[in-house]
């Protein structure tokens, strides 16, 4: 068999940052006590890690460490936020290219008449929305918050966030930055949303079972933990603590994925998040190009110049996309993500639904030979050979 080329990066990383196993082994063989939760050496060193991770996210992606908040992914902070902000009814103005970790959640708000979803579906071939799309949907009806994906995890484009907080203004604006964080510089600070979440094993190059919850000041003051339970502080109460970040954190946290996720993060701020973006979009770009000359080759949602992430949805007429993806990891040892990518919405606004696409997403440590095999085993597959 050939070698094996990992090109499924926008579900989960692969490998991990230098440093992240080591991290997460040492902490497991040396610091794992209980962090927060008494004053010995093993419980202090895991709140060391802890906080040292807590550091190191919110220095990466721009954000006060009073108001960056750890948890188990992006789905989890998700839920927390449109739980909270939506928990007294209301309405959410969404993108049309919303990944299930907003979608069902809202969904289910919405079945118990809590929420009313309005979908801006964006003019553009790719169903990014403007900034005065958006903001026209928002006036339209009294509007508790605008839900938007930082960037597609089916066809990589980016929405632009920033320009649409600023034009939606008073409403607050959640995003889904799972895509986003650590795989395009982010400064939280300037971006003037309210919140935040995303996936610490993605872009971030961090273990599974991480992710990360930034807020705004006034979002910070008012949102309701979705879980309740121990801190390790105030324990006199058998109310949850007003403190933060205790408050939204009840429970045990992943102490083994925090301490790897810290070294990821270190590593990212090293290495410089925008050279490695560079470097992932010259290798979309080449694949883009090379993939999209192939007769019977559809690239979905893809607009060549337009901001991107590294993230390349195609399908070829005439082979089942679960059968060439199949094919592709025995015989070539390529793997990639087959089907609806957890974001039927994305697929329906772009014509690739039910069928769905062949998603790469392309990692940092990969180079041009591992996207020129791609390409060589589609030209393959589609001749027969
Ligand atoms: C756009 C988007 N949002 C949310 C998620 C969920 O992230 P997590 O795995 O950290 O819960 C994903 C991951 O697949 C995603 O691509």
């Amino acid at each position: 068999m050939s070698r094996m080329i990992y090109l499924d990066h926008a579900a989960t990383s692969f490998p991990k940052a230098p440093g992240v196993a080591e991290a997460v082994a040492h902490h497991l063989g040396a610091d794992a006590g209980n962090p927060a939760r008494g004053g010995h050496r093993l419980s202090v060193a895991a709140s060391r890690a802890v906080e040292g991770c807590r550091e190191a996210v919110a220095g990466l992606l721009g954000a006060d460490p009073g108001r960056t908040f750890l948890g188990p992914g992006a789905t989890f902070w998700l839920n927390t936020v449109l739980a909270s902000l939506l928990g007294g009814g209301g309405r959410a103005v969404v993108s049309a290219l919303e990944h299930n970790a907003v979608m069902r959640p809202l969904r289910h708000l919405e079945a118990r008449r809590k929420a009313i979803i309005a979908v801006v579906h964006g003019a553009g071939s790719t169903g990014v929305p403007s900034p005065e799309e958006v903001a026209t949907e928002v006036r339209r009806a009294p509007t508790s918050v605008v839900v938007l994906t930082h960037a597609s995890n089916v066809s990589g484009a980016v929405l632009p966030v920033a320009q649409i907080a600023r034009a939606v203004a008073p409403v607050p604006v959640v995003v889904d930055a799972a895509q986003t964080a650590g795989s395009l510089p982010m400064d939280f600070a300037a971006m003037g949303v309210a919140a935040l979440a995303c996936s610490g094993h993605k872009g971030l190059l961090g273990p599974a079972g991480t992710g990360v919850l930034l807020l705004d000041r006034s979002t910070a003051g008012r949102l309701e933990p979705l879980i309740r339970g121990g801190t390790g502080s105030r324990s006199e109460s058998e109310e949850m603590p007003e403190l933060l970040p205790d408050r939204l954190e009840a429970g045990t946290p992943n102490t083994p994925g925090f301490a790897g996720l810290e070294a990821a993060c270190r590593w990212l701020a090293r290495e410089g998040v925008e050279g490695l973006h560079e470097h992932q979009m010259k290798l979309r770009e080449r694949l883009a190009n090379r993939l999209g000359a192939i007769h019977g080759v559809r690239l979905w949602g893809h607009r060549p110049g337009a901001p991107g992430i590294p993230v390349l949805s195609f399908t070829v007429d005439g082979l089942d996309n679960g059968e060439l993806a199949a094919w592709l990891d025995r015989e070539r040892g390529l793997m990639l993500r087959v089907g609806l990518h957890c974001a039927p919405a994305a697929h329906r606004r772009l014509g690739s639904f039910p069928g769905g696409t062949l998603r790469a997403g392309i990692g940092p440590f990969l180079d041009e030979e591992d996207v020129d095999a791609l390409v060589a085993a589609v030209k393959d597959a589609l001749s027969g050979n």
